[in-house]
């Protein structure tokens, strides 16, 4: 069985670590480490087949496949050039799986550094919140060779995530478009049913007749998500499950690449700076789901539902 290290245990990052100790192949041992220590002690004392280890190095000298979960794309580059700089042992034939949300410029620049080494790289972004990753239901992209994907096969449906969404012999960069376009659809979704309740409470149609819309029309998720945004979840929870930090980071990658394809695109640029204004009003710590709060605001309701 191969040698696992897992680098980055923020708030995702610890609980796929978690579940990929305790539901991988049998006897799979995770190096973990993380830029804070402690975080991975932690981890280790409460999680058998964990190691913490204090060393980028011995973290990916002793391991076969290397997965890296960090917050973005400044914190992937300074890993990788640390990994450069200071991995002893040769780094040929590793596999470096990347799970990280990042712009796809940066990850093919990696990819490139990592082939140089002679180790192989995939795009492994995920979909899904932290209350998924605790029940293994995320949805993880791969991207990139097929035969790098065999090889991390065993460690995903029903390990770390709930589905694969692969796409075989395809540029890692993919894996992170389809990323930044999947959450473009989702954040677009969410603050057009704000508007939608927000327009609708304005004009006097009684709440219940909105919803039957979305419950008979729409279907799926948009009921939950509804639902969930009028009962005040944005308000309400303490730590957000999803920070609008993220939506900030993904939003502004989108619009890099749009504006470098010469592309334009209205829906784009009004949510990213619909998330910018979240971030600007009521703090980077809140949840994605504040532009619930903002865009009654902005039809003179009250932020609060
Ligand atoms: N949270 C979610 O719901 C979610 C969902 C889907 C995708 N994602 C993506 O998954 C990735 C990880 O998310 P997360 O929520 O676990 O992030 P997070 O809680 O912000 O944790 C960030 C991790 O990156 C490390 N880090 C930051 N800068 C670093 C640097 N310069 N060198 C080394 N390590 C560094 C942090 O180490 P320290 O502990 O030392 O600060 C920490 O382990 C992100 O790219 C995010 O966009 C997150």
């Amino acid at each position: 069985m191969p040698q696992i290290a897992w680098i980055g245990l923020g708030n995702i990052g610890k609980v796929l670590c978690e579940n990929l100790a305790r539901y991988g192949p049998k006897s799979t041992r995770v190096s973990a480490w993380n830029r804070t220590h402690s975080a991975a002690e932690e981890l280790a004392a409460q999680v058998e087949n964990i190691d913490a280890v204090s060393s980028l190095a011995d973290a990916v000298n002793n391991s076969d496949i290397i997965c890296v979960c960090l917050s973005d794309d400044a914190a992937v580059k300074d890993v990788f050039s640390e990994i450069e700089s200071k991995a002893s042992a040769a780094v040929s034939g590793k596999l470096f799986v990347d799970l990280s949300t990042i712009h796809p410029d940066t990850a093919s620049a990696v990819a490139e550094r990592v082939h140089k080494l002679g180790a192989e790289y995939l795009g492994s972004p995920i979909f899904g919140g932290v209350p998924l990753a605790k029940n293994r239901q995320v949805t993880l992209v791969l991207a990139g060779p097929s035969k790098a994907i065999s090889r991390f096969r065993p460690f995903t449906t029903g390990v770390i995530c709930g589905q694969l969404i692969c796409l075989p012999d395809k540029p890692c960069a993919h894996a992170f478009m389809l990323k930044l376009l999947g959450n473009f659809i989702r954040f677009s979704a969410i603050a057009t049913l704000a508007e939608a309740d927000a327009f609708s409470e304005i004009v006097g149609l009684p709440p219940e007749a909105l919803e039957q819309f979305v419950g008979v029309v729409l279907q799926g998720a948009a009921v939950g998500q509804l639902q969930g945004l009028r009962s005040g979840e944005y308000h309400k929870t303490g730590k957000p499950n999803v920070p609008i930090t993220l939506w900030n980071k993904e939003s502004s990658h989108l619009v890099d690449i749009a504006s470098k394809c010469g592309a334009r695109l209205d829906m784009l640029s009004t949510v990213a700076s619909q998330g910018d204004r979240v971030n600007e009003n009521y703090g980077p710590g809140v949840s994605l789901l504040t532009i619930f709060g903002l865009v009654r605001e902005q039809c003179g309701l009250p932020f609060e539902t």
